[in-house]
């Protein structure tokens, strides 16, 4: 069931996760699909819906910084970056309390957790309201593409949860920065909408994992495969081949017809990350051949965009 969001149907959703079931809720980056964190047979469920391999940890979703503290142990920098960027898309990756409640299962029994605290009303009232963290990966099947709206988040997985809660479309867009802090210097895990720059300029130097050289990943999320749409992705496209579809960026001089989107006509890189799952899932068509996608600058919340397509082009296994 969709529902959209207001006082009663959070309130409906809050109970869900209470009592262990499975709910899409929307956060400013992308849905998510949340379960209780500290009960095992939801965190189970949770796996086995996404079809998510086990040694692949969960965000725990908090919705108060105060509550960083009952669930991991917090280091200075973690709650300097806490402070300013929560709540909002920042990650922390922390040494986990182990007797804090949180199901090992959701942290893959690693001795840490990664959590965040997102910004987004809908999803904090329902954290709030639950009175438990809420762990929440995507709500997509493993390794394909992450919904950012609910109709999207419903077509790939609803009839699997409770509950879908319609909050609109996700103002961000692609997921949020994950950063690792229990090694030094910090380890950036993900690329997101709060940058390396952003983060350095209050902690210092951080370690960029380069995604070509790196043989051992870094965090199991880390897949060379993954956010893939069912058709075949081809980057920096400069024409189309056969029955491609286009995913322009800027100026598009490659083509008119009416099997392209344009993910932002102006070239504004924040307007190309709002766009960029639901135009990848609307060109996932069987009538195309693939999806080309012309390039996006390297550059800002570009190396988020990328590092997204990158894995979305990557060779499946
Ligand atoms: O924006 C987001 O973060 C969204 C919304 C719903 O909040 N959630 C999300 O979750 O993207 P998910 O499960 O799709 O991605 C979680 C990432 C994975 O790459 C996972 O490997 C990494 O976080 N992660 C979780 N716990 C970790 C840990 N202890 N150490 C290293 N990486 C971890
Ligand atoms: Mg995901």
């Amino acid at each position: 069931m969709i529902a959209l969001a207001n006082n009663a149907s959070i309130k409906l959703a809050a109970n869900y996760i209470k009592s262990g079931e499975l709910v899409i809720f929307p956060t400013e980056t992308v849905y998510g699909l949340g379960a209780d964190a500290t009960n095992n047979a939801a965190i189970e469920e949770l796996y086995e819906i996404k079809n998510r391999p086990g040694n692949n940890p969960l965000i725990i979703h908090i919705s108060t910084i105060d509550d960083l503290a009952k669930i991991s142990h917090v280091t200075p920098s973690a709650m300097v970056l806490a402070k300013t960027f929560w709540p909002g898309p920042l990650t922390l990756v922390l040494r986990r309390k182990l007797n804090s409640g949180i199901v090992a299962d959701a942290c893959s029994g690693l001795d840490t957790i990664a959590i965040r605290m997102p910004h987004n009303k809908v999803a904090l009232d329902l954290i709030r309201l639950s009175k438990i963290p809420i762990a929440a990966p995507s709500a997509n099947p493993s390794g394909r593409t992450s919904p950012t709206t609910a109709e999207h988040a419903s077509s790939a997985i609803g009839n699997k949860v409770a509950m879908i809660l319609d909050g609109g479309a996700c103002r961000i867009g692609i997921e949020s920065t994950v950063i690792s802090l229990v090694q030094d210097p910090p380890l950036l895990l993900r690329p997101g909408d709060i940058t390396v720059d952003e983060i350095e300029a209050l902690i210092g130097s951080v370690n960029i994992p380069d995604q070509r050289t790196e043989t051992a990943p870094s965090s199991p999320g880390r897949a060379t495969s993954h956010y893939a749409p069912s058709l075949p992705v081809r980057l920096n496209a400069m024409d189309l081949v056969g029955d491609e579809a286009l995913l322009a960026f800027g100026a598009n001089t490659i083509s008119k017809t009416n099997r392209v989107l344009n993910l932002s006509p102006d070239g504004s890189l924040e307007e190309a990350a709002a766009n960029l799952y639901k135009m990848l899932i609307e060109l996932d068509n069987p009538k195309y051949s693939g999806i080309a996608v012309m390039s996006i600058p390297n550059k800002g919340l570009g190396l988020a965009i990328n590092d997204r397509l990158n894995r979305a082009a990557a060779k499946r296994s």
